[in-house]
């Protein structure tokens, strides 16, 4: 039946029957929030490219976490910033080091949020790329020992998720079975698995100080043109037991968001990445556009398009505005 029997029209005439007809509801339980974890104390970095972000000593990093648990919001992500890097990555598996220690005071103080950690080299790397470097060769198979190590180092410190977003071949099978030898066997796996080589991680990259000195990440993340090779990276990574797939960036995916969601039956993550935030912000600070609005409407998008979860910088302002609701 078409016009005028037809009346979509019928269903948006007031508040309450919107409210009866949405499909997607975003929600406090599927936020994320990253955070940026660097030595010191009551260190509080702003980061110039991401309004409300901060690198943050664990003392400050505390404070922030009881906000985000009085908001509800289940779940943090560490990344971290080490005013130490070297050649090999050691530091980043060392057991007393930045992220495990962390991951203990945040577990002490806020039982009641969940930790996830980034793991990953280009942090601890002084060249900034996600694995050990031979001459301008990333090594894939090498980088997978470390990879582990680091990421036993923070299942002893408690850690509740570990999120290995390096890119190296093999690395979430690697992961698993270093995680099961240590006895950490039910430690979830997110795995960045379909992660492009993107321009909109460059405020991240002023956020955690890991531009690669040279070259860039096109060596092991994705092409942004490849949407078939995203489904075989996620299904490799389902077969070496990751527990949830993660698509990222988010915005400019979402057909990938949507075709993996259709693939696989574990849950989807998604990473509304620096640049995301940072546009948006740099709108709204112009004028242009309504942050919160927009903010929404983003992250409604990427739940409609299939994400169970979403990482996002804007997770303690959405959820203030959904715990209004
Ligand atoms: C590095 C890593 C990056 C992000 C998360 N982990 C940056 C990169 O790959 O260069 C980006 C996150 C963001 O932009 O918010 N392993």
């Amino acid at each position: 039946m078409a016009f005028p029997e037809n009346r979509p029209r019928r269903l948006r005439a007031n508040p309450l029957i919107r409210a009866m007809v949405r499909e997607t509801h975003l929600r406090t339980e599927n936020l994320i929030h990253p955070m940026f974890v660097t030595d010191g104390q009551g260190v509080r970095n702003p980061v110039s490219s991401m309004p409300e972000v901060f690198q943050l000593s664990i003392d400050e990093a505390l404070k922030e976490v009881e906000e985000v648990a009085g908001l509800a919001i289940p779940m943090v992500n560490l990344f971290g910033v080490p005013g130490k890097k070297d050649l090999t990555g050691e530091i980043g598996c060392a057991e007393d080091g930045l992220i495990p220690r962390a991951i203990r005071a945040i577990k002490k103080a806020f039982p009641q949020v969940l930790v996830m950690t980034d793991v990953c080299l280009c942090d601890w790397l002084t060249h900034g790329h996600c694995g050990l470097v031979r001459g301008d060769v990333v090594l894939n198979d090498e980088t997978l020992d470390v990879l582990s190590r680091m990421a036993v180092a923070h299942a002893r410190a408690g850690v509740d998720m570990v999120s290995p977003s390096d890119m190296m071949d093999g690395r979430i099978g690697a992961i698993r079975s270093a995680l099961d030898h240590a006895g950490f066997g039910h430690t979830p796996i997110m795995a960045y698995s379909a992660k492009f080589a993107s321009g909109f991680y460059g405020p991240f990259r002023e956020a955690a100080q890991s531009t690669p000195q040279f070259g860039d990440r096109s060596g092991y993340q994705m092409d942004p043109a490849n949407g078939r090779e995203a489904l075989k990276e996620v299904l490799l990574d389902v077969a070496e037991s990751a527990d949830i797939v993660m698509v990222k960036p988010a915005l400019a995916y979402l057909d990938i968001i949507w075709r993996v969601r259709r693939e696989v039956n574990i849950p989807v993550a998604a990473y509304n990445v620096s640049g995301e935030y940072a546009m948006l912000w740099a709108a709204h600070q112009n004028g242009w556009m309504d942050l919160d609005r927009t903010m929404m409407e983003s992250l409604t998008a990427i739940k409609r398009a299939g994400a169970d979860m979403i990482l996002t910088y804007f997770a303690r302002r959405a959820a203030r505005l959904l715990n209004q609701r």
